[in-house]
C-alpha cells in the first residue's frame, strides 16, 4: 500500500516528502481553504513541485460542462495533477469524458461499493471511499474499501482504491489488510504511524548503556 498525504499545507508536505514514504497528495476544497492568502493555483503548483506523484485537485462545479472545463484548466497547472470529481450523474459523465482524453481522475466522496463500481466503469483512475466519515455515521467504512478492492480484482478493473478520511493509525493498518492500493493520511497521522513508546524507551536505553560503557 502506498501513502499519500491528505493536506494542502506546504510545510507538512515538505516535511512528509523528506521521509521518502509519501508518493502523492490529495487536497479538497476544505483543505485548500484552510491555507489562507494563497491561491488554489499557487498551492497546487507548489505541491506538484515538491511531490512527483499524483496530486489530486478537486473541481468545484456541480454540472458537467463546468466540471470538464475546470478539469481541463487544472491539468495545465502541472503534469502530475489528478482531477478529483465527486460521484454524481454529472461527475460520472465528467470522469468518462476525461478518461477518454487520458486525464487521470479521482472519484471522491465515495460511500458505497456501487458508487465505486460505477466510478471505475466510467474510467476513474482512483476511487476514494471516505472511511472516517462512514464510521462517523455507524457504517463500516473499511468494509467499503475491502469490497471495492475485491470487486476491482474480480473484474480486473484497473481503478485503484484510495482509503480516505483516515482518522487514526489503525485505519492505515486496516486499509493495508483490506488491500487498499493507497491510504491518504493527514500529516498528524503519518507522524503517529512512526511513533511507538517502546522505540523511544529503547533508543534512550541504548544511548544510556553506551554512555556508561564508554565512560568505564
Ligand atoms: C480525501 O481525498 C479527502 O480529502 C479526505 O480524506 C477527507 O477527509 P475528512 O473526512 O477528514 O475531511
Amino acid at each position: 500500500m502506498r501513502i499519500f498525504l491528505d493536506t494542502a499545507n506546504i510545510e507538512e508536505i515538505k516535511q512528509g516528502a523528506r521521509l521518502g514514504v509519501v508518493s502523492g497528495v490529495t487536497t479538497n476544497p476544505s483543505l485548500v481553504a484552510r491555507e489562507k492568502g494563497v491561491s488554489f493555483q499557487a498551492v497546487i503548483k507548489e505541491i506538484a513541485s515538491i511531490v512527483e506523484g499524483p496530486i489530486s485537485a478537486e473541481v468545484l462545479s456541480l454540472e458537467l460542462e463546468g466540471m470538464v472545463k475546470e478539469a481541463r484548466e487544472l491539468v495545465q497547472w502541472a503534469d502530475n495533477v489528478v482531477i478529483k470529481v465527486p460521484i454524481s450523474p454529472a461527475g460520472l459523465e465528467a470522469i468518462s469524458i476525461l478518461s477518454r482524453d487520458d486525464i487521470a481522475t479521482n472519484a471522491t466522496l465515495c460511500f458505497s461499493p456501487n458508487q465505486g463500481l460505477l466510478a471505475a466503469l466510467a474510467g476513474a483512475t482512483y476511487v476514494s471511499p471516505f472511511v472516517g466519515r462512514m464510521d462517523d455515521v455507524g457504517q463500516d467504512g473499511m468494509a467499503v474499501v475491502a469490497d471495492l478492492v475485491a470487486i476491482f480484482r474480480q473484474y480486473k478493473l484497473p481503478t485503484q482504491v484510495i482509503a480516505a478520511s483516515i482518522r487514526h493509525p489503525l485505519h492505515c493498518v486496516a486499509a493495508a489488510r483490506a488491500g487498499a492500493h493507497i491510504a491518504t493520511v493527514p500529516y498528524k497521522i503519518l507522524m503517529q504511524m512512526i511513533q511507538h513508546p517502546l522505540t523511544d524507551v529503547g533508543i534512550a536505553r541504548f544511548a544510556e548503556d553506551w554512555r556508561r560503557v564508554s565512560k568505564a
